[in-house]
């Protein structure tokens, strides 16, 4: 890697700062210990700096991310304080719309068998990859309230998808399947209650698929999907959805890899990779944890993983991921996966053992 690349690092809220203490620390190590020619830059924004300031996301800060940065890691917002959460929609909503990450890649993996929660599946049964709708749908902020507080009450939010939306996701799903050897893919919607916007996911679906024709394009209806995937997992290989359908089915995928504490994901403008990406664990703040070293910093670990790879670096995501493995194997995790050690300690394994892998 020869071009110096900024990473940007927004811990956020809760046990955000204690998962994404590790996942600084190993972008540390690549730097430092690898020659990797990373700069990293943590960026003071979250509840805590909302209201010290009342700054969110400011324009300085989102023109140096789009215009300078390869990067950008975020751990969790959210916070009690704030119980509109208006400062975590600006900081969340201006990264993934304002660089226009229109995918939200969820790989759903399992990384051991004790993790399935499911009865006769093991993790062979759960491989599946989310293409998640990021910039459209009901997540717009499109609507409204009238006669707020009275027995009239109003609340509209509209769901918005476009053409140009719908297709540069499902293409991106198609892309995908075919750079990594997936050979079906799934399109979730509800096409026939939501007639006219979904009718328009359908269409598209089945005419991208028409140019990828070594890959099976399968339509289900999201309720189905949700069934179908607690009784069969492994029919599923690749599932593109909308925004709030993509929102829901990734974290049900979760379920089956361990937790949210296993979920990894990226936010990428996927027909351009060179340009700036976010990378976060699926789990929010999870505030009944934060501060008591209990938070699980495998989903941010994987998370370092898919960012190394968009920077150039792909067979450290594999490096990464092995070693989320092994931990899981010799019970080197928190409560959650079934360990008993604390995030310090098992942030001091993953940093030891990354040492030792390069030692060998
Ligand atoms: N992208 C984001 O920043 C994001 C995503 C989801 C939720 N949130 C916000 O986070 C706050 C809390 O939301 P929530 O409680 O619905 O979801 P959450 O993901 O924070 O937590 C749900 C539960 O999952 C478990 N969990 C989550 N992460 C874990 C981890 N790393 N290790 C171990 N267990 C973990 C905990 O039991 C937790 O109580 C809210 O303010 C919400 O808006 C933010």
């Amino acid at each position: 890697m020869h071009r110096q690349k900024l990473i940007g690092i927004i811990p956020g809220d809760g046990i955000g700062p204690e998962v994404v203490r590790l996942g600084r620390q190993i972008l540390e190590f690549y730097r430092d210990k690898r020659g990797a020619n990373l700069q990293l830059w943590e960026l003071d924004l979250g509840a805590d700096r909302f209201l010290r300031d009342g700054v969110t996301y400011p324009e300085e800060t989102a023109a140096r991310v789009k215009n300078e940065a390869s990067a950008v890691l975020l751990g969790a917002l959210g916070d009690p304080r704030v119980p509109d959460n208006r400062y975590a929609r600006d900081i969340l909503f201006g990264l993934r719309f304002g660089l226009d990450l229109y995918a939200n890649v969820r790989p759903i993996r399992a990384l051991a068998d004790r993790l399935v929660p499911l009865r006769d599946r093991s993790a062979r049964d759960v491989n599946m990859v989310i293409f998640r709708e990021n910039t459209e749908g009901i997540y717009v902020g499109v609507g409204g309230q009238v006669r707020r507080g009275t027995p009239d009450e109003i609340a509209i939010n509209e769901d918005v998808n476009t053409r140009r939306g719908v297709e540069r996701l499902i293409r991106a799903g198609f892309e995908y399947a075919r750079a990594n050897g997936r050979k079906s893919i799934h399109m979730a919607d509800k096409s026939n209650a939501m007639r006219d916007a979904h009718e328009l996911w359908y269409r598209c679906f089945f005419e991208v698929a028409s140019e990828y024709k070594e890959i099976t394009a399968k339509h289900m209806y999201v309720d189905a999907m949700a069934t179908a995937m607690v009784q069969n997992p492994s029919q599923f290989e690749l599932v593109v959805a909308c925004n709030l359908f993509g929102d829901i089915l990734s974290d049900l995928g979760a379920a089956f890899q361990g937790g949210l504490g296993m979920a990894a994901s990226a936010n990428l403008h996927a027909s351009e990779p060179s340009r700036v990406a976010m990378f976060e664990p699926v789990h929010g703040s999870a505030p009944p944890l934060a501060g008591r070293d209990l938070a699980n910093p495998f989903a941010t670990v994987l998370s370092v993983g898919m960012l190394l790879s968009h920077i150039g670096m792909p067979d450290e995501e594999k490096r990464l991921e092995s070693l989320v493995v092994r931990a899981i194997e010799e019970k080197k995790c928190t409560p959650d996966v079934g360990g008993t050690m604390g995030t310090r300690a098992v942030s001091e394994w993953v940093l030891g053992e990354l040492g030792h892998a390069f030692d060998r």
